[in-house]
């Protein structure tokens, strides 16, 4: 068990603000902020953040909680690691023990046992480029003739891999690291396929490379990027880890994480083609750029950097393959509904070799006088100089009708449109023809691909899963607060539940808060709540009081099982939402002393609720009962129910939900 103490520390150490702010791009609203929420593809900014509650909430697809709900969803890990994970972040120590790790699944332990890897190897890279013969002698000399200086290199984290093949898997095993760990992290790979993850079959994944960590958005080391510097290798320039249960590629963009203030600050992000182009830029100060890496750019990917500002300038080389890949990228980022340019370089120049030889403010000029949005770049890679070839006119104007049926945003859709016809000089109404055509097929593609799908499923279903699937994460559920609001079963227990959360400390009476006099009437009736979920959460808030002589609202935000029905419930007060008056007028009124009359109310139903599982129970034992004597005690039994349930009835006036 994690003590108490230590979570109430992280509590009142890490601001929800700033933990949240740390994924998501926050703007202030009134006393809370307002940002893209990242459980779902958001466009509305509809997660709200209450620094004064510790708790957040999104108004759309409902996710909502303390710092440690929002880690569990977005790392996708169990309550425990998500203490562990604030924990370390804002330096409060956890004693050997205090988390067990026996507590964590399987899936939890690989990743925290990985992560560890990862970071140990970091470390370990680092070192060497910086204290080894190696190091100092080739490699750091090869980064400061490139121009990275050792300021960008602790920023960054540059390593040097070892120089020979089993140099980490050696240092990691001395150190206490399993070879199945990092095996799992993707330091090391095995010789033969065949063969065992047993050292004997393993070497490093990196020789003698520079490598460049990976981090995700939060700081945590995911892998590797490796340059060899030797000419004369057929070995590829870059190499990189692979997938891992951590490192999603799709998923990640390379330096985010140092990069994400500089976006916001800018609201503008560059995204570069390579890891040096990154590091480059940063150290000549155009910090708010980050690398795709070498793969084709995602719809994560854009969401990711959605979070952070919705204008995205490309900055490619001009040869043929950075000419591709814009194009393709274009259409990705369009349709994720970001502002796109594109600044295309010398063919001979990368972002990076141009900044160095040319300095700071020339390749801001260029860049300022070069970047085009896609029509202009469609226009000038389809036409050239052949601006009234009407061949390759059609051609462009194709292309460009493409992507514009790629916007979701209609407005966008029509100001292009408008843009197009008059830079190719088409009537508007042909083009409106043609992108109406692309956004038919792109929804008979989308038709097929849901079938095709719904086909793939339904034969996992028959076959079982395919081979590579068989590593499924179990996040566990012993450590997973339940769902309370998905579970409309306990509907009146719940609603009492909520009751407490808005009013615990609220006057009754003058004897007694709204909490005592629920728990007083909960003991005195005997109707404690009795589904599975919500019974221990009522024992817990009881000795809680008992002990403490206080219970508030802060107590079931704080709980890791309470915490998402209390930032629900918690947030309609402080945010208004449509839907809001339809759906929760019962929940929260507004006068007075009306949370007195609901108080009531809800206890009433929760009794109600009593009454009805005793009235079943009892004709169960009417159908059992074999003499008189039972007979008659049954019917008596009833009877009575059921004259207390009409008086409950006509004290709710007759409105049984
Ligand atoms: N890349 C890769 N594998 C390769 C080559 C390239 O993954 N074999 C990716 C890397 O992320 C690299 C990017 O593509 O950073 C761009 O490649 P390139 O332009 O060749 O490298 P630079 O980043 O310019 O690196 P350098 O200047 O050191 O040549
Ligand atoms: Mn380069």
């Amino acid at each position: 068990m994690i003590p108490q103490a230590i979570i109430d520390k992280i509590f009142d150490t890490a601001p929800i603000e700033e933990v949240v702010g740390e994924y998501v791009s926050l703007k202030r609203a009134g006393a809370n902020y307002k940002g893209l929420c990242p459980f779902h593809d958001d466009k509305n900014a509809s997660m709200s953040v209450s620094p004064s509650k510790g708790i957040f909430k999104c108004f759309s697809c409902g996710q909502g909680g303390n710092i440690f709900q929002f880690i569990m969803e977005h790392e996708g890990v169990s309550y425990p690691l998500a203490i562990k994970h604030l924990a370390d972040k804002y330096n409060i120590p956890i004693e050997e023990g205090q988390i067990d790790v026996n507590e964590l699944k399987e899936e939890a332990r690989v990743k925290e046992g990985v992560y560890a890897c990862l970071e140990f190897a970091r470390k370990h890279f680092y070192e060497r480029l910086n204290e080894s013969q190696d190091g100092k002698v080739i490699y750091k000399p090869y980064l400061n003739e490139r121009g990275i200086n050792q300021q960008t290199i602790d920023k960054f984290s540059i390593g040097l891999s070892g120089t020979h093949k089993s140099h980490l898997l050696d240092e990691g095993l001395k150190n206490g690291y399993g070879a199945q760990q990092l095996f799992d992290a993707g330091l090391v790979k095995k010789i033969s396929d065949d063969g065992g993850v047993i050292e004997s079959n393993l070497r490093d994944t990196f020789i003698e490379r520079i490598v460049f960590p990976i981090f995700n958005v939060s700081g945590k080391v995911l892998g590797f990027g490796g340059r060899i510097i030797k000419k004369d290798t057929k070995a590829p320039k870059y190499l990189n880890s692979p997938e891992t249960v951590v490192y999603e590629k799709r998923k990640e963009l390379y330096g985010l994480s140092v990069a994400k203030n500089d976006i916001r600050i800018k609201d503008q992000v560059f995204l570069v083609e390579g890891y040096m182009d990154v590091v480059s830029l940063n150290q000549s100060g155009v910090e708010n750029v980050v690398a795709a890496s070498g793969t084709a750019f995602t719809e994560e990917q854009a969401r990711l950097i959605k979070r952070f500002s919705h204008n995205i300038t490309m900055l490619f080389d001009g040869d043929v393959a950075g000419v591709n890949a814009s194009l393709k990228h274009i259409s990705t980022l369009l349709a994720a509904d970001l502002n796109v340019r594109v600044a295309l370089f010398p063919a001979d120049e990368d972002p990076d070799s141009f900044i160095q030889k040319r300095g700071t403010a020339e390749f801001q000029g260029y860049v300022a006088e070069k970047a085009q949005n896609f029509i202009e770049l469609i226009a000038e890679i389809k036409l050239g100089d052949n601006k009234h070839d009407p061949i390759k006119k059609a051609e462009a104007a194709r292309s460009v009708a493409e992507n514009i049926a790629a916007l979701p945003d209609p407005l966008k859709r029509a100001a292009f449109i408008n843009e197009a016809a008059a830079l190719f000089e088409i009537p508007e109404r042909i083009l409106v023809d043609e992108v109406n055509k692309f956004k038919l097929d792109n929804r008979r593609q989308k038709d097929r691909e849901v079938r095709r799908e719904a086909r793939v499923e339904e034969q996992h279903r028959n076959d079982g899963p395919p081979p590579d699937f068989d590593y499924v994460p179990d996040y566990g559920e012993m450590h997973t607060p339940p769902a309370l609001l998905e579970d409309k079963k306990n509907y009146q227990e719940e609603e009492l539940l909520k009751t407490l959360i808005l009013y615990a400390d609220k006057e009754f009476d003058e004897e007694q808060t709204v909490a005592q006099f629920i728990f007083k009437e909960l003991e005195e009736d005997e109707i404690w709540p009795v589904s599975e979920d919500l019974a221990p959460i009522f024992k817990e808030a009881h000795a809680y009081l008992e002990e403490h002589k206080v219970l508030n609202e802060l107590y079931f935000i704080r709980n890791a099982t309470t915490s998402k029905v209390a930032a629900e419930v918690l947030s309609m007060r402080y945010t208004i939402s449509p839907g809001w008056f339809d759906n929760f007028e019962k929940v929260v009124k507004t006068d007075e002393d009306g949370y007195k009359h609901q108080v009531v109310q809800n206890l009433n139903y929760v009794k109600l609720k009593h009454i009805e599982i005793l009235m079943l129970e009892n004709q169960e034992s009417l159908k059992e009962a074999e003499t008189e004597e039972d007979i008659k005690i049954s019917l008596e039994v009833q009877a009575n129910l059921q004259e207390f349930r009409k008086k409950i009835t006509d004290q709710l006036g007759n409105v049984i939900r």
